[in-house]
């Protein structure tokens, strides 16, 4: 089996905080995979490590076999490691036809030409405008970004991340500040994307975890609690423990 991503005894320390504690994980080419565990678990500092935005205290990150742990954040986007946008990054006043054509044109080095008219490239207008459709926001393409749902601009930071033609996509919580009804659609949005980019989710919601992964991996003070397919982690009572003691907690 090939692994687009892998780390090797990865640990991460703030001060005292151990917020990654010796994880080493590997992930197939095409992967559904969800990375769960309650609040403050480090599930975040974990991918800031693989994205380059926070550097290791030990340990190693391979990407399709080499090792990148020393690299840039620009140098591991352009090797195809993506994550999605936060919010404030998108351009209100853009439409998202724009802001895709304006991606991909970063991707193709075209972006130096940024002062032509936009459309200039009929191939790049033609790309963004099925990106968009992929996305399921193809009726919105000329709208004011600003101006749309929330829902609808959290799937076009998904279409401005995968613009980069990843081969991983880390998503943190794609769906938070989405209402309810909006939810299932950006994870079933997101579940369908080409087998060429793997995939990895962070998510609370146990109901959206479920719809989507293939495979889970459980989090706890930052180690690797268990690791198995969708139907094992639902079934591992340890894991359940692990939420319902949270459980607890919150209500208590
Ligand atoms: N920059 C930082 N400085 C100090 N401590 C940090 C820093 N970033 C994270 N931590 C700590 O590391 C631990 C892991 O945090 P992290 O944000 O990775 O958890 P998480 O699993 O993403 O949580 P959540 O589900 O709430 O998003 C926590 O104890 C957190 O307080
Ligand atoms: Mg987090």
């Amino acid at each position: 089996m090939s692994f687009v991503l892998e780390t090797r005894s990865l640990c991460k320390s703030f001060g005292g905080i151990v917020a990654t504690d010796n994880v080493s994980f590997k992930l197939p080419a095409g992967a559904r995979h969800a990375l769960i565990g309650p609040n403050g678990a480090g599930k975040t500092t974990f991918v800031n490590q693989l994205t380059g935005v926070l550097t290791p205290t030990s340990g190693q990150i391979l990407f399709e076999g080499q090792d990148i742990t020393g690299w840039t954040v620009r140098r591991r986007a352009t090797a195809g490691i993506a994550r999605t946008f936060q919010i404030n990054q998108l351009f209100a006043d853009l439409s998202p036809l724009e802001s895709v054509v304006l991606a991909i044109s970063e991707r193709e080095d075209a972006g130096g030409q940024w002062f032509k008219p936009l459309g200039a490239r009929e191939d790049i207008v033609n790309e963004a405008c099925e990106l968009l459709h992929t996305l399921g926001i193809g009726d919105v393409r000329d709208a004011r970004v600003g101006a749309l749902p929330y829902g609808k601009q959290r799937l076009l930071e998904i279409a401005l991340a995968l613009a980069a033609k990843p081969k991983l996509l880390l998503l943190d919580e794609p769906a938070a500040g989405v209402p309810e009804s909006e939810r299932e659609q950006i994870l079933d949005v997101v579940a369908r994307l080409p087998d060429s980019v793997a995939l990895v989710l962070i998510e609370h919601d146990m109901h959206l975890v479920f719809r989507f992964a293939k495979t889970i991996s459980v989090l706890v003070n930052g180690a690797l609690f268990c690791e198995g397919t969708a139907d094992e982690i639902a079934r591992d009572p340890r894991v359940r423990q692990v939420y319902l003691g949270e459980e607890e907690v919150g209500h208590g």
